[in-house]
Formats: structure tokens, C-alpha cells, sequence
């Protein structure tokens, strides 16, 4: 399986819904040739995401995206495999209630596990789509 990879969090109220949105279409789009890349979702807020939580999210957005979370250790080092960064911001007055800063990029996996190609925010889905294309 080829992997779309994407870092975020189920909280994030405006940047990671909108590219979860994309990473769907953009399967979509790909149709039957898109069988072949497996969506997936990782949560840099292992604290709050929980795998029902997760669950729900991840099936809101697409039936094939799956989520995927672990120990804080263990999402740091995937994160780091990825170097994708990520951390607390604003700290609002709730001690459950904070932002978390992270890097906004789509990752093209081969079946290997080998990196293909990066997709920043902003990218339509039928260019991510039309790039990911050419690789199946
Ligand atoms: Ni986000």
C-alpha cells in the first residue's frame, strides 16, 4: 500500500479539518487506481486524542482514513521519522483547552516506506490527486 500521511489533531478548529477534507477527496478523485493508498490520519495530541475519539473523527472524513495514535514517545519519534514538528501554543484559561502548533504537510509513502513527494496546505485536491497519479 501506498500511505497519504497526514499529522494533526482531532481539536484543531481550522486547519487540520480542512486538509482531512482534501486527503478524502483526493482519494476520491483517484477512484479505483486510489485503492492503493492507504489515508492516514496521526495525532500529535495523544493526551486528548483518544482511539474512540479517533475512530469517530477519522469516519466522519473518509470510511477508508485511519487514525492512528501511541504513547507520547511513540508519536514524537513518528513525528520526528517524518520531521514534522509540533507543539503546544496558546494556553487558553481551561488547563484541557490549547492549541497545538504542527506542521501542515501531506506525505506521499511508497509501498516500500520509502518518501515520494510532499503536499503543502493550500493544494487543490485534484492537483494532490493528479501528482499522486503518476505513481500508481
Ligand atoms: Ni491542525
Amino acid at each position: 500500500q501506498y500511505m497519504l500521511v497526514y499529522f494533526g489533531y482531532t481539536w484543531c478548529p481550522d486547519v487540520c479539518p480542512v486538509e482531512v477534507l482534501v486527503m478524502g477527496h483526493v482519494i476520491e478523485i483517484l477512484g479505483t487506481v486510489g485503492e492503493q493508498v492507504q489515508p492516514l490520519f496521526i495525532t500529535v495530541d495523544p493526551t486528548r486524542d483518544t482511539v474512540s475519539s479517533l475512530a469517530k473523527y477519522a469516519e466522519n472524513f473518509h470510511p477508508r482514513l485511519l487514525a492512528l495514535t501511541g504513547r507520547e514517545d511513540q508519536v514524537a519519534a513518528a513525528a520526528a521519522a517524518y520531521r514534522v514538528y509540533y507543539g503546544k501554543g496558546e494556553v487558553a484559561d481551561s488547563r484541557d483547552d490549547y492549541l497545538i502548533d504542527h506542521t501542515d504537510y501531506m506525505y506521499l509513502m511508497g509501498p516500500n516506506g520509502a518518501f515520494l513527494e510532499v503536499f503543502p496546505h493550500g493544494m487543490r485536491p485534484a492537483e494532490v490527486a493528479q501528482s499522486i497519479g503518476q505513481y500508481l
